[in-house]
């Protein structure tokens, strides 16, 4: 029998070099490529729209996001609007709405104009935001809820006040978290919490606490990510806290198998788990094809992937020369696109083999026999037809994605460092 932290090791291994394709990027882009003409119905990008905004920056965050600053960020929304005109422009339509950062709520006027506007251009069917706890007050909860915010996703990360501290994050109690949390819930169709797990200084008997507490506030979905550092981040992390390393991963993945999965919680995707069916903003999981606006985002469109610049200044340039911000692009090969496809949807637990054959016009078995094969000859997936990710298939399948997004986060970090 080969152990699950072996076959987590092999998979994560292969993800990490197909991820690595991705970021062997082109860089004449025509934007003739980004268009909807041969995207079906059934396959309607969503939006994800990013706010790379935040009040404080965390050492540990690999995200694009810079210091808030008011002007800078009133300037950004108008060139958000600008990008959205020109994907409006070519015919895209879009009811699934996802905004991330940063902080998105960092300016809430611009905010609500800004979902005021897709009201008014869409059929809007469901928006999920995400934002941190210290921006949580009851003005706030009403003005997203008024805004018709049907997800809300806040980042707490930890309960505890030590860990919170060696995160850079502003030191509350567990008492007032709780409190800023039960302020917002039964306020959204899903509220979820963000945690983050394996972090250098933290034990297995710390993070056991934060999902029982979790449990306790009987709030609908928590998404545990599992520490993700790119390389540089990694040095610069391992400097101010100590090793980071996945040796001690598993050991905190089995916890949330043990207290949620094991006890009730259905398991939206391999990191978020939830009371009942929710919504969820994996919508790389959820849709075959998605746009990102704003800087730094990536968009797939009919197996072309775009990455927008990640610096400020060069995003605002692009706009307001009535261009797409885009800087680079690959055309996947098939076998990626399927292979990316394979992993978004493992990723979310389920594969359905007809949605397969309709999307590729072959049949997964013929297309990706090897995968296949090796999925289930370890246990990791069953079924015919609808094939479901195991209990045992679900801590490789999170090393799988942790190693993807590691991937890209080499690519975020080139871009950010080299203003890109
Ligand atoms: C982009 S952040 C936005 C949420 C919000 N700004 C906050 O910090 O509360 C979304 C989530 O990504 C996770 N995250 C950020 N950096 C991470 C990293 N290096 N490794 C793993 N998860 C990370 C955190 O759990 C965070 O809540
Ligand atoms: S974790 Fe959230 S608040 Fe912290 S820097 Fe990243 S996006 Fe900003």
């Amino acid at each position: 029998m080969i152990p699950v932290k072996t076959l987590a090791g092999l998979t994560g291994f292969v993800t990490r070099r197909e991820g690595k394709k991705f970021l062997k990027l082109g860089e004449s882009v025509d934007e003739k490529l980004i268009t909807p003409s041969g995207l079906g119905e059934n396959t309607a990008p969503s939006l994800y729209i990013h706010i790379p905004f935040c009040r404080s920056l965390c050492p540990f965050c690999c995200f694009n996001r810079y210091l808030f600053d008011e002007g800078m960020a009133r300037r950004y929304f108008r060139h958000l609007k600008r990008e959205l005109e020109i994907y409006i422009d070519k015919g895209f339509k879009f009811s699934d709405f996802y905004f991330g950062g940063g902080t998105p709520t960092v300016l809430m006027d611009e905010l609500t104009g800004f979902i005021k506007l897709l009201r008014e251009k869409f059929n809007v069917k469901q928006i999920s935001l995400e934002t941190t706890p210290r921006e949580i007050t009851p003005e706030t909860v009403a003005a997203l809820k008024n805004a018709g915010i049907n997800r809300l996703s806040i980042g707490v990360q930890s309960f505890d006040p030590v860990i919170l501290k060696s995160m850079g994050r502003i030191s509350s109690t567990d008492k007032e978290t709780e409190e800023i949390l039960l302020m917002a819930e039964g306020q959204f169709d899903t509220l979820n919490v963000d945690f983050v797990f394996n972090f250098p200084e933290q034990s297995v008997k710390q993070f056991e606490a934060d999902v029982a507490h979790f449990k306790e506030l009987r709030i609908d979905q928590a998404t545990f990510y599992p520490l993700m550092a790119s390389p540089h981040k990694k040095d610069a992390m391992e400097r101010k806290f100590n090793r980071i390393s996945t040796s001690r991963e598993k050991e905190f993945y089995d916890v949330i198998i043990r207290e949620l999965y094991e006890k009730g919680y259905h398991a939206s995707t391999a990191w978020c788990f939830s009371r009942g069916e929710r919504m969820i903003d994996e919508y790389i999981v959820e849709d075959d094809d998605y746009i990102g606006i704003g800087a730094g985002s990536v968009s797939i469109v009919g197996g072309n992937f775009f990455v927008n610049s990640f610096a400020l200044e060069k995003y605002g340039e692009y706009i307001e020369s009535g261009r797409l911000p885009v800087i680079g692009w690959r055309r996947l090969t098939e076998k990626e696109h399927r292979r990316y496809y394979l992993l978004t949807k493992l990723f979310g637990m389920k594969l359905d083999e007809g949605d397969f054959h309709r999307r590729f016009q072959a049949d997964i078995s013929r297309e990706l026999p090897l995968e296949m094969l090796f999925f289930r000859t370890f246990g990791m997936i069953s079924g015919d037809g609808q094939i479901q990710v195991t209990k045992k298939g679900m801590y490789p399948v999170s090393v799988m994605m942790r190693e993807f997004f590691a991937a890209l986060n080499g690519l975020r970090e080139y871009c950010i460092e080299h203003q890109v």
